[in-house]
């Protein structure tokens, strides 16, 4: 070849090369800032056992959107309410998915669910049943005695503890509570109880929970992959043995139930009934698999029940530790219920304080501190730039908490959602990002109304039932254990006494 030509193309190729290296830089020096990273680890070392803390103190010095690496990948993290705005709502589109894991890929049958499901045609079929056939209105109210009679239940329950003079884990009972109604809406079973199958349900929830929150090593640092040094990999195939074989009970239970619809006791469907009529109908939009049923069931059990207690938990440790704010709150249920019935969700409405109580517990202890998405295509934000598959952390907790936008953010005053300023419009759906404790957006919390019933009817139901003492006398605390679900470190121990000579009605008793 002549030396004109090949000197040529030899100029070409290197001008591409230094071409390349300086765009590839230059797009590295537009991502957001963030501290120095260690070699191989990144910042996995800094996140320690509360990451949600340790990402709020690291955002204090590089801002509201930092970048961090967790081994190999690529991370952002969001801490203020309009960052999270761009991401959530802004760009929407391109953070609408979430990273795939050892958890999802061990626990969630290879990712056939749908809360981890990479966004597209899958998830949003799944979202589409999720959200019409088992979390929209009519299907709540379809589901109101069930959940009326387990409130009665537990009332029954905490009463019988008094009586004997026991004392109570406050946040136990409560989880038995939202297990049991979670479980008869998906499988028509109850979860509590002294049979083998109630007690493994319980505990794999607990166990899903802390698995899903851990930093599996393997996720994050390519030579760690399948290596399994922590152990959680194996820890992880166990539940999911047992889960799934849990499930294989449950849905040869239900297959031996004539048609798979509702049973001779005329109980209304539950998830897998409608599960199973959308798997058999050859028509359907989609296929769905026998994997795919039980891992929907495993979403709803994982995503629903420690969350909606342990919320329940924080809002109750903040009545005791508040008696101003306990009192109040009983001085409105007495109001609104009196003593002859018990509380039902239809009273909600007219109980103004008891709602902003809620709203504060959600602020202050959410119990999904962190989100986590991942972006499906590069993308410019503020000037920064974030590639695809870049891992988005929003960091609910510490926007809770953000003094630029709440007075006293370490302060538990309910009140401040009843004053006439703008606090008093803010909900909790997703549309005011200064308090984001469902997230928002397409893959916003599809149980919002689900959680916000159960919340306000049992915290209500105790106020209005029971006088609550601290077991010993001592002071209660409020110290954050360590898991996915933000649970309390210690538990909440009580003695409770019967406010009434018995228990007022519930309508399904
Ligand atoms: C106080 C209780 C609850 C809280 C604070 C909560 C919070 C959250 C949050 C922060 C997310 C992620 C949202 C995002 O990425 O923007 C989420 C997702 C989800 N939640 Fe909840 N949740 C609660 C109760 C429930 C209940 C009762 C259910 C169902 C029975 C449920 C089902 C789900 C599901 C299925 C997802 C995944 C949605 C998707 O990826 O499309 N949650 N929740």
């Amino acid at each position: 070849m002549d030396l004109a030509i090949v000197i040529s193309l030899l100029s070409v190729l290197v001008a591409f090369t230094i071409f390349k290296i300086f765009f590839d830089r230059s797009k590295k020096s537009l991502l957001p800032p963030g501290p120095l990273a260690l070699p191989l680890i990144g910042h996995l070392h800094l996140l320690g056992t509360h990451p949600h803390q340790a990402m709020q103190k690291l955002s204090l010095k590089y801002g509201p959107l930092m970048q961090i690496r967790l081994g190999s990948v690529l991370s952002v993290v969001v801490s203020s309410p309009d960052m999270a705005k761009e991401f959530l709502k802004t760009h929407e589109s391109k953070f609408a998915s979430r990273p795939q894991s050892a958890a999802t890929k061990y626990m969630a049958y290879n990712s056939a669910d749908f809360s981890f499901a990479p966004y597209g045609p899958y998830w949003k079929y799944m979202r589409k049943i999720c959200m019409n056939e088992l979390l929209s209105g009519r299907q709540l109210d379809t589901f109101l005695p069930v959940r009326d009679q387990e409130l009665g239940v537990f009332m029954e329950t905490i009463l019988k503890n008094s009586v004997q003079e026991k004392v109570i884990d406050v946040g136990s009972e409560l989880i038995s509570l939202a297990c049991n109604v979670i479980s008869r809406m998906t499988m028509s079973t109850r979860c509590s109880g002294t049979d083998e199958e109630a007690v493994e349900c319980t505990k794999l929830v607990k166990e899903i929970a802390l698995l899903t929150g851990k930093f599996n090593l393997g996720d994050f640092i390519y030579v760690c992959k399948n290596l399994d040094l922590q152990g959680y990999e194996k820890q992880m195939k166990d539940v999911h043995r047992r889960f799934d074989c849990l499930m294989e009970k449950i849905l040869k239970q239900h297959e031996a139930e004539a048609g798979g619809g509702a049973d001779s006791d005329g109980r209304p469907k539950d998830l897998i009934d409608i599960l199973t009529s959308i798997s058999n109908n050859e028509e359907a939009e989609m296929k769905l698999t026998r994997e795919n049923i039980k891992a929907f069931i495993l979403d709803i059990f994982a995503a629903g029940t420690d969350t909606s207690a342990i919320s329940t938990e924080w809002a109750f440790s903040e009545l005791m530790k508040n008696p101003h704010i306990m009192k109040k709150a009983r001085e409105e249920v007495d109001f609104v219920v009196g003593s002859e019935r018990l509380v039902e969700e239809s009273d909600i409405p007219k109980m103004i304080y008891l709602q902003a109580i809620v709203k504060e517990t959600l602020r202050l202890h959410s119990p999904g501190p962190i989100t986590v998405r991942e972006s499906t295509e590069d993308c410019n934000i503020e000037g920064y730039f974030i590639p695809a598959k870049t891992r988005v952390f929003v960091n609910i907790w510490a926007i809770g908490r953000d003094p630029n936008y709440w007075e006293n953010p370490l302060e538990f005053q309910p009140e401040r959602f009843l004053s006439n300023d703008t606090c008093s419009n803010i909900d909790v759906r997703g549309q005011h990002f200064h308090l984001i404790p469902f997230g928002s957006g397409r893959r916003g919390c599809p149980g919002t109304s689900l959680a916000l019933y159960f919340m306000n009817t049992a915290l209500a139901a105790m106020i209005q039932c029971f006088d609550w003492k601290v077991n010993d006398g001592k002071e209660i605390d409020m110290e954050e254990g360590v898991g996915l679900t933000l649970p309390r470190a210690n538990p909440v121990e009580c003695i409770a006494t019967p406010r009434f000579s018995q228990l007022p009605t519930w309508k399904s008793s």
